[in-house]
């Protein structure tokens, strides 16, 4: 039930860049990997605030408050985090990490619903206490809209023939039967993984608003930065690497203008800082930091 910190001291590095004091925001606490190594390297009158929206989570994190009072806990999705700062009546912060995706936690107990390789109830949520489930979500979504989501957020070839073989089956309860009905559906199993795979990850992005939550959230990271506070951002697959990429690139990048004189203020926020994969020996002793990449950029003094 532990989960292993990916690019755990490259990430708290960059995000420190030498600094051992200021206020400093975990996005994504999990089993609070990331947030421990941060309070370990902070001098006593730092801070840090940690996010996560599931309940488990976040009980641990309320735990770890009793025994660190540098640390403060919000059960909270990332994509409110300019609410939530204020109503801590936070002021700008020194850096903010998030380490996306889902936790080995939430992978291994059956009981949440996210795995086709154990049978549990089909749930899916990362945050337990509101929602629908996915069970839920598969009974009330059109097939065409259903191949929709295979097809963007699972990048799933075979979209419409899982689609309708899911909706043919009626109510799903079990995330066994879900995988069955996948497998069955799907012509060409890719080596190594199990062909349900693309689908449980394309439903899990969906019932989660992983996409939706990423976007909203990269632009209010970077507002709650001091100039030069660094915003460091671990992601797990093409969709959301190309997200922050993106963002990074865009507000890093002064617009083409052709003959015209630059725009007055610069619109640019950040500088890029670094992109970094995991080593070979962390891939090999953490499988899951296979598909890792670590992107950073700093807040301009300007911005
Ligand atoms: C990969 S784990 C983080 C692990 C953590 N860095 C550690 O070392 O233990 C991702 C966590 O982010 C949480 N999460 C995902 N999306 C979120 C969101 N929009 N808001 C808050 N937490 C989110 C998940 O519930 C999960 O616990």
């Amino acid at each position: 039930m532990s989960h292993i910190s990916v690019l755990l001291h490259e990430t708290i590095d960059a995000l420190l860049a030498g600094r051992t004091e200021g206020i400093y925001i975990d996005a994504t606490f999990g089993r609070g990997g990331h947030t421990q190594a941060l309070l370990n390297r902070l001098s006593a009158n730092s801070r840090v605030i940690a996010f996560d929206k599931d309940p488990q989570a976040q009980a641990v994190g309320a735990e770890l408050m009793q025994q660190d009072a540098r640390l403060t806990m919000v059960h909270a999705s990332f994509a409110e985090l300019t609410v939530q700062l204020a109503q801590l009546g936070t002021g700008l912060v020194d850096g903010v990490m998030a380490d996306l995706g889902v936790s080995s936690p939430q992978l291994d107990q059956a009981g949440r619903g996210f795995s086709f390789m154990q049978d549990g109830p089909l749930d899916m949520r990362m945050d337990n206490s509101k929602g629908l489930t996915a069970r839920q979500w598969l009974q009330d979504i059109e097939e065409e809209d259903l191949a929709n989501v295979l097809f963007q957020y699972g990048e799933e070839r075979y979209s419409r023939r899982i689609a309708r073989a899911i909706k043919q089956a009626g109510l799903i309860e079990t995330t066994g039967q879900l995988a069955q009905i996948v497998k069955e559906a799907h012509p060409k199993w890719e080596k190594h993984k199990h062909p349900a795979t693309r689908s449980f990850q394309a439903i899990r992005i969906a019932i989660n608003h992983e996409l939706d939550d990423l976007t909203n959230f990269l632009p209010q990271a970077v507002q709650a930065l001091k100039p030069q506070g660094r915003l460091a951002v671990i992601s797990f697959h093409s969709l959301e690497d190309r997200l922050v990429k993106q963002f990074i690139q865009q507000q890093s990048t002064l617009p083409e203008q052709g003959w015209l004189p630059q725009p007055e203020p610069d619109p640019r926020t950040i500088k890029k800082v670094a992109r970094i994969a995991p080593s070979p020996a962390e891939v090999s002793e953490n499988p899951r930091a296979r598909s890792a990449w670590l992107r950073v950029a700093e807040r301009l003094e300007h911005a």
